[in-house]
């Protein structure tokens, strides 16, 4: 009976390219770093960096951007073999299944709607604060009743919840991100990166650095919050969520075994330097203890008197975090319905609708709950969530590769993890020990999800297995 049931909980599927689609393989290197970059800078580099430099590190945030960058590099070699040898656009969901079985595929799955979701309240949360900054520069600023969730002694943030709102009626007529669209975008986002770069640069006051690491490296206040560089890397790894995505889109990738890991390194590399840059040079430019606010960027450069750059900055980031958004959401729905088509979700979900083509059953039901969480819960709670999801995703994709490499050892490996099993081990290390530096309380909100989830999966999922059938 025992032996019974692990069988079927362990159950894996095998590596098939049946799985996948037919989509057009239309996606270069250069299209893939783009669709990384596209993905990754958001509300991480523009609003994080300050509440970070602020409330946990000071200027050491730097140091913060290192300690999780080197953390996701180490994840990034490791999803970067697992796409270009297993494939499949379930990511790390699909990658679990062929390695460890269905229960720990079903976990991993579980957790990324989690990371996809919780991602795009959080980035609603951030493209509030400098829309709000924005409206306020015109004189029709909201008040704090009403962008301020009820933590933060507002009502509900009205902005976040409603762009959420927005981009589910895009979604729903079938507003498709193309690869075109996303290069655009990206490049309104650099240009504002730039703009700032351009100002910034001139305007640096040394003494704005010391002291450097006012929080040392880590601690744990009696509130049950964490400060220090440490903590402060286990925040701000928010900003590198997105690299994964890179992973999603291997089926439309020209020759994705090649491509595929160019595209997810080397968008993770240049993400890493510019968010350097930028940490430096937005506390070089102001006190650090000044940053706490929710449009730091904007903030500072109105600080040093440069009015037309914090309005150009603002207007690339409201543009930037919107695109961040639309790939989030859309990969969220994409995510459930490779969990549906296996027989793990309902396939109520999967439905697609006839005369739009698209899953608008998955759409709206998503949306209304992001829509809400975006309303009611403060960024930085967000934000850590989305982190503990993402990093325990991570911790499996490295050990994936060490188990897989054991027990498909002749699988074809276009791209090969270098110095295996060092490298997934110190990715498994990193990013377990950035989980630890979290609060408490976001412990116990991601247990209760886990919790949740395991419950779904011995109610509903385990019996309507596609591979129940076979
Ligand atoms: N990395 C993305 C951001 O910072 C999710 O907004």
């Amino acid at each position: 009976m025992f032996a019974q049931l692990m069988k079927q909980i362990f159950r894996t599927k095998a590596v098939s390219s049946k799985d996948h689609g037919e989509l057009k393989r239309c996606l270069s290197a250069f299209d893939l770093t783009l669709l990384g970059v596209g993905a990754i800078i958001g509300t991480g580099i523009f609003v994080l960096t300050g509440i970070a430099a602020a409330n946990q590190a000071g200027p050491a945030v730097i140091l913060s951007f290192v300690v999780s960058g080197t953390a996701c590099a180490f994840a990034a070699l490791a999803y970067a073999e697992l796409a270009a040898s297993v494939g499949g656009c379930g990511s790390a969901y699909g990658y679990s299944y062929v390695a460890f079985g269905e229960i720990v595929a079903w976990i991993i799955g579980w957790i990324l709607l989690l990371e996809y979701s919780v991602s795009v309240a959080a980035v609603a949360n951030g493209w509030s604060g400098y829309f709000n900054n924005a409206l306020h520069a015109i004189g029709m600023g909201l008040p704090d009743a009403l962008t301020k969730s009820p933590e933060l002694g507002g009502i509900i943030n009205l902005p976040a919840s409603a762009i959420i709102l927005i981009l589910m009626g895009l979604l729903i007529k079938g507003a498709k991100q193309s690869a075109q669209l996303n290069t655009a975008m990206v490049f309104v986002k650099v240009l504002a990166i730039t703009i700032f770069v351009g100002v910034a640069i001139f305007n640096v006051h040394p003494e704005n650095w010391h002291p450097f690491m006012p929080y040392g490296w880590f601690s744990s206040l009696p509130d049950g919050k964490t400060v220090g560089v440490l903590a402060g890397a286990s925040l701000v790894f928010f900003a590198y969520v997105g690299f994964d995505a890179v992973s999603t889109a291997v089926e439309e990738a020209k020759d994705p075994q090649r491509d595929v890991p160019i595209g997810i390194i080397s968008s993770l590399a240049f993400c890493t330097i510019i968010y350097v840059i930028v940490a430096g040079l937005l506390t070089g430019i102001v006190p650090y203890s000044t940053l706490g606010v929710d449009h730091p960027v904007a903030f500072a450069l109105e600080s040093i008197g440069y009015h037309w750059a914090s309005a150009l900055v603002s207007t690339g980031v409201i543009a930037g975090l919107t695109t961040v958004m639309l790939v989030l959401y859309y990969g969220l729905t994409r995510i459930i319905l490779a969990m549906s088509r296996d027989g793990l979700i309902t396939p109520y979900l999967s439905h697609v609708s006839p005369s739009t083509q698209t899953p608008v059953r998955v759409i709206i039901i998503t949306g209304l709950i992001m829509s809400i969480a975006a309303g009611l819960v403060p960024l930085g709670a967000l934000a850590e969530l989305v982190n503990i999801g993402t990093l325990a995703a991570f911790v499996l994709v490295c050990l994936g590769v060490i188990v897989l490499r054991k027990t498909h050892p002749d699988l074809p490996r276009p791209f090969k993890n270098p110095f295996t099993p060092v490298f997934p081990v110190l990715g498994m290390l990193s990013c377990g020990a950035l989980m630890t530096f979290l609060p408490q309380q976001t412990w116990t909100r991601f247990l209760l999800w886990l919790g949740l989830g395991l419950i779904i999966y011995f109610a509903y999922s385990i019996r309507n297995s596609k591979l129940n059938k076979i």
